[in-house]
């Protein structure tokens, strides 16, 4: 946020022969922006912008991400040095305090964290009033929320102590809320979680151990976890980080800003695409593998079908994320001794799109979803928990933004404005007369 600055050059509005100048602001990456703050006050006039596509709701020092040349990184740091060589704790560390942690700070952070995964008794309750084939980023996304009952005492956004002791709880407990709604729907008895072992163990012990039987941990399922999480961890303003800040922006707490942000990952167009994929490869597999058909498919304008994991709204270019895990998709399947027939489909599928003059022209490449998938079902994930673990990596993005913004004093209230576009001045018409009106 400090590295933006105001460019001497301005900006120029005319509008029914009435000139307007506007300031240019430089990003620490060299993006530029026009500050519009005064259009309103000035012109009455507002901005038309569908889906944000160009519009910068905030200033951010957190996540970079170029687009047109594929570049992300946390805090300056490319994606591809802490796939290499980070674990998933310390780059959440990274996002939210906006360093890597010293030795002790990051095991200051694993301790926290270790000591706050078990959920409240009476929290745990609430798993009995879902149904049995309740989708698990309902019960997610609702668990978390109903989370903030339970900490009233902890609840002031402007409260330093307070917010880091949720943000330790909401690290803490996500997975074991995460793993029990997955528990319940299969009819398996909840695992405590494990203090001794890491995040990414933990999680996974939580999810497939029983109660009969000794879990042994296996390395390279957490080094396949980690990587997926970290790539998942931020990835600036998109549709449920920009849910989480708006919510946050009217001073909610943590735990009802995240439960927003975890209800917009859920769509198919945003985190559930990562399900929507397997799906589509498994429909493709099903079909003889006929992958032509179904490229087809998703360029014939009547027909709604989408090449799930296709196309991104910023990426006009490979999305990092895809390249690193296409190559790892190969390396933990080798490891682990499975062989998938929907990564050859998958493959497959990129390379034909990728050569076909549609998906060329309108800059369509495979993103973060296209690959996720692969790997969360050779880890045995089940294919409705995909977006549940989309959600566990991006809770330290999110919280990292809700804090930003929190922690600036220039934020407002996120309140958008309209084109109202519809009918004029009308007047009430009693029940009685109103099938009356409509035969007029
Ligand atoms: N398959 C076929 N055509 C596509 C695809 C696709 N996957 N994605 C975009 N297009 C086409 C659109 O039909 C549109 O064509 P047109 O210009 O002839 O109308 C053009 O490409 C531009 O697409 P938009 O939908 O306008 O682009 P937008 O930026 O709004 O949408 C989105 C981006 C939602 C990701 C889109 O590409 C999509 O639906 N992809 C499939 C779902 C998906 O994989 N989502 C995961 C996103 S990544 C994430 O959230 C982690």
């Amino acid at each position: 946020i400090t590295k933006e600055r105001t460019m001497s050059k301005k900006a120029k509005l005319i509008v029914d022969g009435e000139e307007y100048e506007f300031p240019i602001v430089e990003g620490s990456e060299q993006e530029k922006g026009i500050d519009i703050s005064s259009l309103r006050a000035e012109s009455k006039l507002i901005t038309l912008d569908n889906g944000f596509a160009n519009t910068s709701t905030c200033q951010s020092g957190i996540t970079f991400l170029n687009g047109e040349e594929g570049i992300l990184r946390y805090r300056g740091i490319p994606i591809e040095e802490l796939a290499a060589n980070s674990n998933f704790l310390e780059v959440s560390y990274l996002l939210i305090y906006g360093n890597l942690p010293t030795p002790e700070e990051y095991h200051s952070f694993e301790k926290q964290i270790t000591e706050h995964t078990l959920l409240r008794e009476d929290l745990i309750k609430f798993y009995d009033g879902f149904p049995r084939d309740a989708h698990p980023m309902a019960v997610l996304g609702s668990i978390v929320s109903a989370i903030s009952t339970f900490y009233q005492d902890g609840l002031d956004p402007k409260n330093k102590d307070q917010v880091d002791l949720s943000i330790i709880r909401l690290m803490a407990k996500l997975p074991t809320i995460a793993a029990y709604s997955y528990k319940t729907s299969i009819g398996q008895p909840k695992i405590y979680p494990t203090n001794d072992l890491d995040y990414c163990s933990n999680f996974l012990k939580m999810m497939f151990a029983v109660p009969s039987e000794e879990y042994e941990v296996v390395p390279e399922f957490v080094e396949a976890l980690n990587l997926l999480l970290i790539l998942h961890a931020d990835h600036e303003q998109n549709c449920s980080t920009s849910t989480v800040r708006l919510i946050g922006s009217s001073q909610a707490n943590l735990y009802a800003s995240i439960s927003g942000g975890i209800n917009a990952l859920w769509g198919p167009l945003h985190g559930g695409a990562n399900q929507a994929v397997i799906e589509m490869l498994h429909e493709i597999h099903d079909n003889g593998g006929d992958v032509d058909k179904f490229i087809e498919m998703s360029k014939d304008k009547s027909n709604p079908f989408r090449l799930m994991g296709f196309g991104h709204r910023v990426y006009k270019n490979f999305d990092p994320r895809a390249k690193i895990l296409k190559d790892a998709c190969d390396k933990v399947l080798e490891k682990i001794g499975v062989s998938d027939p929907l990564l050859d489909i998958a493959k497959s599928l990129e390379e034909k799109a990728l050569n076909d003059p549609y998906f060329q022209e309108k800059k369509l490449y495979p993103n973060v979803d296209f690959y996720s998938g692969i790997i969360y079902s050779a880890l045995k994930i089940p294919t409705d928990m995909f977006t549940v673990m989309f959600a566990i990596g991006r809770l330290p993005g999110w919280i990292a933004h809700w804090k930003e913004m929190n922690e600036n004093k220039g934020t407002k209230i996120g309140r958008p404005r309209q084109i109202y576009s519809g009918e004029n001045l009308n007047h009430y018409v009693p029940m009685n007369q109103r099938d009356k009106k409509k035969a007029a």
